[in-house]
């Protein structure tokens, strides 16, 4: 029967549903746009478009019966419709279940979005002569342009940490193995405006379906990936206004309005031509009104201006009900609360955000690159010295809005040196004599102890021109390696004892192998702006470390395991004594107490509003706010991928 009224509404579908469509929805305005399938879901106005019971209500009048699959679902309680999935041992809709919906339904869903639903084909597909899909060409290019995030920030579906997709159909591998979709959703919703968001939330919801968000896939904990889920793709939701003037309850000036597929590039950008500066990443390809401010966000900015979840001065999201909200200071406040800092895939999809505009100001800071090992002016004994010289000064460096942004690599094997690539550390407004003054008496001590170095200053006059040409390209994708991250708080440093204890042990990690990614940067909550779920471990950390190991391919599970365990147990366990928190946009997924770690004394709340705007766990993402409720078939206790089925593990 379902099968039939399916056909039914695919013949209607063809000729009515663009049009019923179009007929029912209007533009901001209140201009009814013209019924033709182009004009559905037109890029520029796309934002505008919403789904709403009207709209739903024609449908139906048209006589597409089996429309409740996209209706709201406005009850607070548990839905009838997701009940299959409360008791434990229920899974997600799989394919291959019974339940999962036929092709005539995928088909009438894609037609009421507009055409844009997008059955999966893994980037890699191109490389596997027997996908159906080679093409030796596009192979070539996507094999040379690998590493770079446009590459996957580009494609529907691929993520920029392929570990969690199973390193499945890696396109590197073309002619050795069968190209599946491992981790790969199978089928994704290129969102061009609200309305298709809405139906993708009430369709997945309606059908026990998993729901999962992907905008550019920058995330490091497989978060925006997932098998047999449906995916909404944000990443083409490009908008960006300039707001001369803009009032909430705590803020008064400029804003920008951008929608969320803008990336860190494009924000930075727009805020040069409006003559302002921007709070957003460091890296140009990031989504910075998706997973970036969602989680929290760390800027160059931030000892001066805060968290990237601190500009938000209002959003519009999606809700696990599908309906479409704003959520400000003064409107669905909780909301407001958990979507700045609560992360990512939990409360909703945002579609747009307002955030602030700061004045344009100087830039003054440096750069270096320093060769460390025997064979240099610098053997590890001295640099190590050197190194602890500038740890011990993180407390002052903070207090003057510091961004001290470096990276310590191993040359080599262990005793091989290491280089250590200062890419920047800088102060906003600072002037560069002011600049110079504050690093001197490190500089000095550097001198004493005959540590070689040179630093080369720069001074602008905005934050474009800076970051341009000072901050390093990112370089993405690498299979086989996975990161943890801990914030150290500036209490450790009131200890001496405790303080030299915390740098001898990050110092042991580094020497067994780990890479240090460090950021001297204080993102104390700025004065007047409202609370946030942001990680309340954030506020008085003045280090921010990120750790991690790479693995040579093909090596055995034991092995593997033992990688794993000393990321999370051993390197993280001896650190986490210093430093309880971690970052949840750049941590470890299996960070063992992640609601302390990523979210601090903010996740009791945090979990109290997801149970009641998602009750029925729409949205879940490893160590998410309310995950706990759910795991990933078929995984080990030591690494979860996105490989397998999600099921209910607590009622
Ligand atoms: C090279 C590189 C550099 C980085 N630099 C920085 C940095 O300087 N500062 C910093 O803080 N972080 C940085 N990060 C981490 C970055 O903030 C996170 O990876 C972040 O989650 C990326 O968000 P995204 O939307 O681009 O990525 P995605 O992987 O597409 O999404 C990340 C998460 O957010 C969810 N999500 C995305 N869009 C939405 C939406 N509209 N509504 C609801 N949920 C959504 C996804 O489901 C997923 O859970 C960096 C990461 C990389 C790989
Ligand atoms: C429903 O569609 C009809 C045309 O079929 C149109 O006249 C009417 O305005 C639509 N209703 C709403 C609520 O938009
Ligand atoms: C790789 O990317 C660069 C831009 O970064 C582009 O110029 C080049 O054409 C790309 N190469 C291929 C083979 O697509
Ligand atoms: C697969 O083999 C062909 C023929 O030898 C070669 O041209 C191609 O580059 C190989 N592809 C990959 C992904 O290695
Ligand atoms: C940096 O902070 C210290 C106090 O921690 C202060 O004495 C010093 O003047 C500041 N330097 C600058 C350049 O602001
Ligand atoms: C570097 O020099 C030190 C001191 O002479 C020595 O102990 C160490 O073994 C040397 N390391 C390497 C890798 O040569
Ligand atoms: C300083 O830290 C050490 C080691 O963690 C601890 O034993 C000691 O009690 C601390 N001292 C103070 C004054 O807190």
């Amino acid at each position: 029967m379902a099968v039939l009224s399916m056909q039914r509404a695919l013949l209607l579908a063809g000729a009515v549903l663009p049009l019923g469509l179009a007929q029912t929805i209007t533009g901001a305005d209140g201009e009814v746009l013209p019924a033709n399938e182009v004009t559905v879901a037109p890029a520029a106005e796309a934002g505008t478009l919403e789904l709403t019971d009207a709209v739903l209500a024609n449908l139906t009048a048209h006589e597409l019966s089996d429309i409740e699959l996209f209706q709201f679902d406005d009850s607070e309680a548990v839905s009838e419709n997701a009940k299959r999935t409360t008791r434990v041992g229920d899974c997600k809709v799989y394919p291959g279940d019974w339940k999962w919906p036929s092709r005539l339904t995928w088909a009438v869903f894609d037609l009421l979005t507009g055409g844009a639903l997008i059955e999966t084909v893994p980037i890699g597909a191109v490389c596997y002569p027997n996908s159906g899909v080679y093409d030796a060409q596009k192979c070539a290019s996507i094999i040379e342009n690998w590493t770079q995030s446009a590459t996957h920030a580009n494609d529907p579906t691929s993520v920029m940490s392929p570990l969690y997709q199973g390193e499945t159909c890696m396109p590197q591998n073309g002619n050795t193995t069968q190209c599946t979709l491992g981790g790969f959703p199978s089928y994704a919703v290129k969102a061009r405006g609200v309305y298709q968001i809405q139906l993708a939330v009430n369709f997945a919801r309606n059908l026990g379906l998993r729901l999962v968000v992907k905008n550019t896939g920058h995330d490091f904990l497989g978060k925006s990936c997932g098998s047999g889920a449906l995916s909404i793709w944000t990443h083409n939701l490009k908008s960006i206004e300039f707001r001369k003037s803009f009032k909430t309850p705590s803020y008064s000036g400029p804003a920008l309005e951008i929608g969320a597929g803008v990336q860190v590039g494009e924000l930075y950008a727009a805020a040069k031509q409006y003559g302002v500066t921007a709070v957003g990443g460091e890296c140009k390809g990031v989504g910075v009104s998706g997973g970036y401010t969602a989680g929290g966000g760390h800027s160059p900015l931030s000892s001066k201006f805060g968290l990237g979840s601190d500009q938000v001065l209002s959003l519009n999201v999606v809700l696990p009900n599908g309906r479409y909200v704003t959520a400000s200071e003064t409107e669905n406040k909780d909301l407001f609360f958990a979507l700045r800092g609560g992360g990512g895939a939990t409360f909703g999809v945002v579609t747009s955000m307002v955030i602030k505009a700061h004045p344009k100001m100087s830039f003054s800071g440096l750069t270096w690159t320093i060769t460390t090992g025997n064979d240099t002016a610098n053997p590890d004994s001295v640099f190590w010295e050197a190194m602890y010289a500038y740890w011990r000064k993180f407390p002052e460096y903070a207090e003057n809005k510091t961004y001290g942004y470096s990276m310590i690599f191993p040359r080599g094997p262990a005793g091989a040196g290491y280089t250590w690539t200062m890419h920047p550390w800088m102060v906003p407004g600072m002037a560069l004599a002011d600049f110079k003054a504050m690093v001197q008496p490190l500089f000095d001590e550097w001198k004493c102890i005959g540590f070689e170095f040179e630093p080369e200053y720069f001074e602008y006059d905005n934050f474009y021109d800076m970051w341009t040409r000072h901050f390093p390209t990112e370089a993405v994708a690498n299979s086989n390696m996975r990161t943890a991250s801990r914030l150290f708080p500036r209490d450790v440093w009131a200890n001496d004892t405790k303080r030299e204890a915390m740098f001898d042990e990050v110092r042991s990690v580094v020497e067994e192998g780990s890479a240090l990614i460090q950021y001297n940067m204080n993102p104390a909550q700025p004065a007047g702006t409202p609370d946030s779920g942001a990680n309340s471990h954030w506020r008085d950390a003045i280090w921010f470390g990120i750790m991690g190991s790479a693995w040579a391919p093909g090596i055995s599970q034991t092995e593997l395991e033992a990688v794993q365990r000393k990321i999370t147990d051993n390197w993280m366990g001896r650190l986490r004594v210093y430093g309880p928190g971690g970052y949840l946009n750049e941590g470890d997924v299996m960070e063992p107490d992640f609601a302390e770690a990523f979210y601090g004394t903010n996740y009791d709340r945090l979990l109290q509003i997801k149970r009641k705007v998602d009750p029925n766990d729409v949205f879940w993402a490893p160590t998410a706010v309310g995950s706990e409720r759910w795991k990933v078939a078929g995984q080990q206790d030591w690494l979860t991928l996105q490989t397998g089925k999600l099921c209910r593990v607590a009622a």
